[in-house]
């Protein structure tokens, strides 16, 4: 593992995060019963947007049933979640933090939706699937966390099969500096954004061919306008993951999009 690689992870260590997400849990509903998906949106789905943004991507995909899906750097399993409940499709989680993963077998095991969607621990960069073992890649807000895109790219493209999807939807570096502690890093030494342009050739470089390419900033500023404006959501939250300064850090990225210092790519492609 590269000290890029420890330092992120370290971002997501995720202190005993099982425990914790049992007990914010636990004031919900009690242990035994079983949760739905839309119940944890609020604590589960780590990008901007939400679960909103989970399903207009998932849409876009075209996923069936048949569908063999990687959610790659799944974090606590939310979006693989979706997936599986909505589309009835299998979905394997990845992801570099052990106690993201930890959670996110518990949280499914919860859900009830363990036969579909799996989880393990691993690096986006080197990951233990064969060749072709994939139909569809998501990966929502992890890019930034990679330091070498070229190699995130290709190794995404070697576990796809031939005229599969790669749905992507990341943040992209505009103009200026990027205003740091931001959800995925504290400082800029992990966090590895590109603009959409230098996104998009590194895509195309590595064999990939856009079928939807959309900018989806003003869609985000409005989403967090109306967090700001409404009332908080009902339940455990990002914070419960993240620890009690998640919000001021949310706060710093709504920032970064609002004086056009990033914005958000959504895209989907598909693999020559
Ligand atoms: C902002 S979270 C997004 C989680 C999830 N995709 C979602 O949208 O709910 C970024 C995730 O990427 C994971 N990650 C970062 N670098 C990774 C890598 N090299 N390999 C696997 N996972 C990685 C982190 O551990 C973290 O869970």
């Amino acid at each position: 593992m590269t000290d890029t690689t420890t330092k992120v992870r370290e971002h997501y260590r995720g202190t005993d995060l099982s425990d914790r997400i049992r007990s914010v849990l636990a004031a919900i509903t009690p242990e035994g019963d079983t949760l739905t998906v839309a119940q944890l949106a609020p604590l589960d789905q780590f990008h901007t947007r939400g679960i909103l943004a989970t399903t207009e991507l998932a849409d876009a995909a075209g996923l069936e049933p048949s569908t063999r899906v990687l959610d790659l750097g799944c974090g606590i399993g939310g979006p693989a979640r979706y997936l599986a409940a909505t589309f009835g499709c299998r979905v394997t989680g990845v992801d570099l933090s052990p106690a993201f993963i930890d959670a996110a077998i518990y949280l499914t095991e919860r859900c009830g939706l363990s036969d579909l969607a799996t989880f393990q621990v691993g690096n986006a960069l080197d990951l233990p699937f064969e060749d072709a073992a994939f139909d569809t890649v998501f990966l929502q807000h992890v890019a930034m966390n990679v330091d070498d895109r070229s190699a995130l790219y290709a190794e995404v493209r070697r576990i796809l099969m031939p005229g599969g999807r790669f749905a992507v939807h990341d943040l992209v570096l505009r103009v200026g500096d990027t205003v740091y502690p931001v959800p995925w890093a504290r400082d800029a030494s992990t966090s590895f954004l590109l603009s959409e342009g230098d996104t998009r050739a590194a895509l195309e470089r590595a064999g990939f061919k856009a079928v939807l390419w959309r900018d989806d900033t003003q869609a985000a500023l409005h989403w967090f306008q109306a967090a700001m404006t409404g009332l908080p959501p009902a339940g455990p939250n990002l914070s419960a993951v993240m620890g009690p300064d998640f919000p001021a850090i949310v706060g710093n990225l709504s920032r970064n999009l609002r004086e056009n210092r990033l914005g958000v790519l959504s895209a989907v492609l598909t693999r020559d």
